[in-house]
């Protein structure tokens, strides 16, 4: 069964093969997660993972190090970042 993406923010729930990048998924749902470098430097697609954070790739260098610089928590990635490999919820933060 392929995982679920829930975005909280317009209650939209999607499913996508496992080993999708979540800035896919988003913009192919629609997804209201506005997307900037997409390259993880910029921000603007910052998420908290409100659920299924174990199903999500772990944050590269580059990614923990821009969050860190936030004081962003564990719960928080960069959307264009993130490797989906399990059902998620999702919420969108923005910079
Ligand atoms: S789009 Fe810039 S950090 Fe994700």
């Amino acid at each position: 069964m392929s995982p679920r993406v829930h975005f909280l923010l317009e209650d939209l729930l999607v499913e996508a093969p496992a080993g999708t990048p979540l800035q896919r998924i988003a913009d192919a749902a629609g997804a209201d997660i506005t997307f900037g470098c997409r390259t993880g430097s910029c921000g603007t697609c910052r998420v908290r993972v409100v659920e299924g954070l174990e199903h999500c790739s772990e944050a590269g260098p580059e990614e923990r190090d821009f969050l860190k610089g936030l004081d962003a928590p564990p719960d928080q990635r960069l959307a264009c970042q993130v490797i989906v490999l399990g059902d998620v919820a999702i919420d969108y933060l923005g910079l």
